[in-house]
C-alpha cells in the first residue's frame, strides 16, 4: 500500500523537486495533487539543470507513472511546451497520466489573474499571473473546463461561452484580445486534446491500483502550508490547498492512503510575494542568502525575500500537516555565518510573546520574530555524507529545529546536487530509506 505525501513546510521553494526526485527512485508512482504552473521545480543530474512547472519531477526516472491529479489546474499550452522539451532531451514520458477532471487554466484566466492583480494596487498579492486564481475561483462557481472536455467540441464550445458570460464586465478592456475569440480558442484547445488524449486517464482508479497492488505512491504537493488558501496568511496565499490532506483530495485517494508524511523546510526562510514574514531580514545577510541560495523564483526570476528559519511557523505547519518527517534543505547556504539566528517565537505589536502561529490577521501583521543565537560553522558541508562528517555546529542547529518542532529529521541537502543529502537515523527507518529493503512492484 503504502503512500508518502511530501509537502512544503514554509512558503514554497523549499527544494521539494529535489526532494521528490530523490525519492521517487523508491516509489512507483508520483502523483502531483495541486496548484499548477505557478510552481517550479529545479532538479540538478550530473551538472545538468532540469526545470520543471506541471509534470512531477518522477518522469525523469524511467519506468514511473507519474500522475497530473484532479486537484492541480493546468495550462495545457504549458504542459505540450513541457512535454515536447522532454521528449526533445530523450525523457521518456510515456508513463504521464492527466486527470480527466482536472481543470484547465484558459486564455482569460490569465488576463483576469494581471487585471485583478493591477486593479488591487498597492494591496497586490504578487501572484505569479499564471492565471491560477481564476481558474480555481472557475472551478468553485461550476464554470471550469475541465481537460475531458477537451475531447468534445460542442460540450467545449459551451462551456466556453458559460465561463466568460459572467466576465463580459471585466473582460471589455481585452475585448480586441485575439485570445478571448471564441472560434480560435475552442479550436486551440481542441489541438490541445489531440496532443495530450493519449495520456488522460481515470487517475483516482489508476492510483488506487496501484497502491492495491502494493506499490509506493508518492504524492507530490506545490507551494507551502504558509500559502495554503484555508491555513495560511490569507489573503497572500495562493488557491488551493499545498497541506498534506489535499493529498486526499486531489488524487481522488482517501486518508488512510496516507502512510507518512514528509514536510520539506529550507535551513533558513523565503518567500515570493507580498505578505507577513515575521523573520524577514533588510539587511547584508538577507542578501547573503539570497545570492549564495540562488533565491531568485523559478517561475517568475523575482528576487525571493529572505529570513531566518522560522520555527514557530515551521511548528504550525508540523500540525497542519501532522508531519512524520522533516527534510532540512540546502544546510550549505548557511555555511560561513558565525552565529545562526532562529526565530522561536513572535513578539506582537503590545509586546505580548507568541508561541504559536497567531489565527489573526491583524496579530500576525504586526509580529515580529524573537530570535535565538546559536554557533555557526565555517566549514564547506557540500562533501559531507553522514551527520558524523558534519560539523558539531551544524549537527546542533539542526538537533535544535527537532526539538522544538518534536519531529525527527530525515534527510539534510548540503548542496545542489542530487547526490549531496544526508541520510539521518531516523530516515534511514522511514519507508523511503535507501536501506528500506522493499520489493519495487511494477504497476501502473
Ligand atoms: P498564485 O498562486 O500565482 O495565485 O500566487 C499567489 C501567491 O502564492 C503569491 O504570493 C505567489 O508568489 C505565491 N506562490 C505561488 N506559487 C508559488 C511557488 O511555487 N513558490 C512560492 N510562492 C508561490
Amino acid at each position: 500500500m503504502p503512500g508518502i505525501a511530501i509537502v512544503g513546510a514554509q512558503w514554497g521553494d523549499e527544494g521539494k523537486g529535489k526532494i521528490t526526485d530523490l525519492l521517487a527512485e523508491r516509489g512507483d508512482a508520483v502523483v502531483r495533487f495541486q496548484g499548477g504552473n505557478n510552481a517550479g521545480h529545479t532538479i540538478v543530474r550530473e551538472g545538468v539543470e532540469w526545470k520543471l512547472h506541471l509534470i512531477p519531477s518522477g518522469i525523469l526516472h524511467p519506468g514511473k507513472t507519474c500522475v497530473i491529479g484532479n486537484g492541480v489546474v493546468i495550462d495545457p499550452k504549458v504542459l505540450i511546451d513541457e512535454l515536447e522539451a522532454l521528449r526533445a532531451r530523450k525523457v521518456d514520458v510515456s508513463g504521464l497520466r492527466i486527470s480527466a477532471n482536472a481543470h484547465l487554466i484558459m486564455p482569460y484566466h490569465l488576463l483576469l489573474d494581471s487585471a485583478g492583480e493591477a486593479k488591487l494596487g498597492s494591496l497586490q498579492i504578487g501572484t505569479t499571473r499564471r492565471g491560477i486564481g481564476p481558474c480555481y475561483a472557475d472551478k468553485a462557481a461550476r464554470l471550469g473546463i475541465r481537460v475531458q472536455d477537451l475531447l468534445d467540441e460542442k460540450i467545449l464550445k459551451k462551456k466556453i461561452v458559460a465561463a466568460m458570460e459572467p466576465k463580459r464586465l471585466s473582460l471589455r478592456p481585452f475585448e480586441k484580445d485575439p485570445s478571448l475569440d471564441l472560434k480560435a480558442m475552442t479550436e486551440e484547445y481542441l489541438t490541445y486534446g489531440h496532443q495530450l488524449e493519449r495520456h488522460i486517464a481515470d487517475t483516482s482508479k489508476l492510483v488506487w491500483e496501484i497502491l492495491d497492488a502494493g506499490a509506493m505512491v508518492i504524492f507530490e504537493g506545490a507551494q507551502g502550508a504558509m500559502l495554503d488558501i484555508d491555513h495560511g496568511t490569507y489573503p497572500f496565499v495562493t488557491s488551493s490547498n499545498p497541506v498534506a490532506g489535499a493529498a486526499c483530495i486531489g488524487a481522488g485517494v482517501g486518508p488512510r492512503a496516507i502512510d507518512e508524511v514528509w514536510g520539506v523546510s529550507k535551513a533558513y526562510t523565503t518567500r515570493v510575494g507580498a505578505g507577513p514574514f515575521p523573520s524577514e531580514l533588510h539587511d547584508d545577510v538577507a542578501e547573503q542568502i539570497r545570492t549564495k541560495g540562488g533565491e531568485f523564483g523559478t517561475t517568475t526570476g523575482r528576487p525571493r525575500r529572505t529570513g531566518w528559519l522560522d520555527l514557530v511557523a515551521l511548528r504550525y505547519a508540523a500540525r497542519l500537516n501532522t508531519l512524520t518527517a522533516l527534510s532540512i534543505t540546502k544546510l550549505d547556504v548557511l555555511s560561513g555565518f558565525d552565529r545562526i539566528q532562529v526565530c522561536t517565537s513572535y513578539k506582537g505589536a503590545e509586546g505580548a510573546e507568541f508561541d504559536d502561529f497567531p489565527y489573526h490577521q491583524t496579530v500576525l501583521h504586526h509580529a515580529t520574530a524573537e530570535l535565538t543565537e546559536l554557533p555557526g560553522w565555517t566549514e564547506d558541508i557540500g562533501e559531507c555524507r553522514s551527520m558524523s562528517d558534519l560539523p558539531a555546529a551544524a549537527v546542533d542547529y539542526l538537533r535544535f529545529i527537532e526539538e522544538h518542532l518534536r519531529v525527527p529529521v530525515t534527510l539534510v541537502g548540503v548542496g545542489p546536487g542530487r547526490e549531496q543529502v544526508i541520510w539521518t537515523e531516523a530516515g534511514n527507518e522511514t519507508l523511503l530509506s535507501p536501506s528500506a529493503s522493499r520489493r519495487p512492484v511494477g504497476a501502473g
